[in-house]
């Protein structure tokens, strides 16, 4: 099984990632938070840049509809080496969406095609795409393998849920399952709710062929995961030092990039969202981390939560 981390804007960061891959690692394939503008800003180009992703196997992931915007991002990428970038067609967000772009652009599969037609035929670098599997309905879905099975995709990431339900209900994993017999010549990698052994058996029950798998979410909330799910891929267990350490390394990491306090805070504390279900009995300590308004009272909170509370039963999980 090969493992992804999904990327995740604002927290799957350069920063996290490269502390995540020290600390933990496991991961075959971090992809970056989607870059969208042609000119690409400081923060894009952070994310990019190859002495930020040392040792680190990456893809750029891009978010546009239009065919020119596509090959000058790529062509920009190109030039710091990269040989794969990612179409991001799964994007659920309103103001994305409303603009046909993310899942937003699979509401118009005839210029979808079109887009693809003129990226495939001309991009300097192999394109991965990461898909919702429709808008409304399930329905949509032939329709849009139909179009996929057209172009040599390097790889083809599902999360088999549809724009309209957001991240809510359970993922189709039929639809995947369907995508694995419709594209037998295309590498596909299934996303969407892996957060225990069990989640992972349960997919492989529906989809048994599966042998690459993103993840985003159970590996924020538990940075041990890959290893409960595949014990040739342990590098650490989730004790509390071995967190702690991991927490003050990213917080030093955002500390020396942000500029002031109350940006890297704002990066902290998003963090502790997925952070916090590490631990027992947290959500106290979590109120306080999120009043902290200065580097001291965060690091005040941080420690009594790392002192008072013990990590999750789940991390100690044996895999199935
Ligand atoms: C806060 C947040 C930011 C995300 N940013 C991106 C992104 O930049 N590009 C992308 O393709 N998906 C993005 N996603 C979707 C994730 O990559 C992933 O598909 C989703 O979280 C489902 O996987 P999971 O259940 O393993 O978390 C984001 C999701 C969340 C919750």
């Amino acid at each position: 099984m090969k493992f992804y981390l999904a990327p995740m804007e604002g927290i799957t960061t350069y920063i996290y990632r490269t502390v995540y891959n020290r600390y933990f690692g496991g991961i075959d394939k971090y992809f970056t938070p989607f870059i969208a503008s042609k000119k690409m800003n400081r923060r894009e180009l952070n994310e990019i840049l190859p002495e930020h992703n040392q040792g680190l196997s990456v893809v750029p992931q891009i978010l546009t509809n239009r065919a020119e915007e596509f090959l000058q991002i790529t062509r920009k990428i190109a030039e710091y080496g990269y040989d794969t970038v990612n179409l991001n067609l799964g994007c659920p967000s309103g103001t994305v969406t409303a603009r046909k772009r993310g899942a937003g652009f699979l509401s118009v599969p005839d210029e979808l095609d079109r887009f693809l037609y003129e990226i495939y035929a001309q991009s300097p670098l192999h394109i991965s795409i990461k898909t919702r599997i429709g808008i409304a309905s399930v329905d949509e879905w032939e329709t849009i393998l139909a179009i996929y099975e057209k172009y040599p995709l390097a790889e083809l990431i599902i999360h088999p849920r549809l724009q309209k339900e957001f991240y809510k209900l359970t993922p189709h994993k039929e639809a995947f399952a369907s995508a694995l017999a419709a594209l037998p010549g295309i590498p596909l990698c299934y996303n969407g709710d892996i957060t225990s052994p069990k989640s992972l058996s349960m997919l492989l029950d529906a989809a048994p062929q599966t042998d690459c798998v993103m993840i985003g979410r159970g590996i924020l909330r538990n940075p041990a995961l890959v290893s409960q799910l595949d014990e040739h891929k342990i590098i650490n267990s989730c004790s509390k030092d071995t967190f702690k350490a991991f927490h003050d390394e990213i917080f030093e990491g955002y500390a020396a990039q942000m500029s002031g306090e109350t940006p890297t805070l704002f990066k902290m504390k998003d963090l502790w969202t997925y952070f916090i279900e590490s631990f027992e009995g947290a959500e106290k300590h979590l109120k306080k981390i999120r009043k902290a308004s200065t580097y001291s009272e965060y690091k005040i909170a941080v420690n009594s939560l790392f002192r008072d509370c013990s990590i999750a039963n789940y991390h100690t999980d044996t895999p199935v």
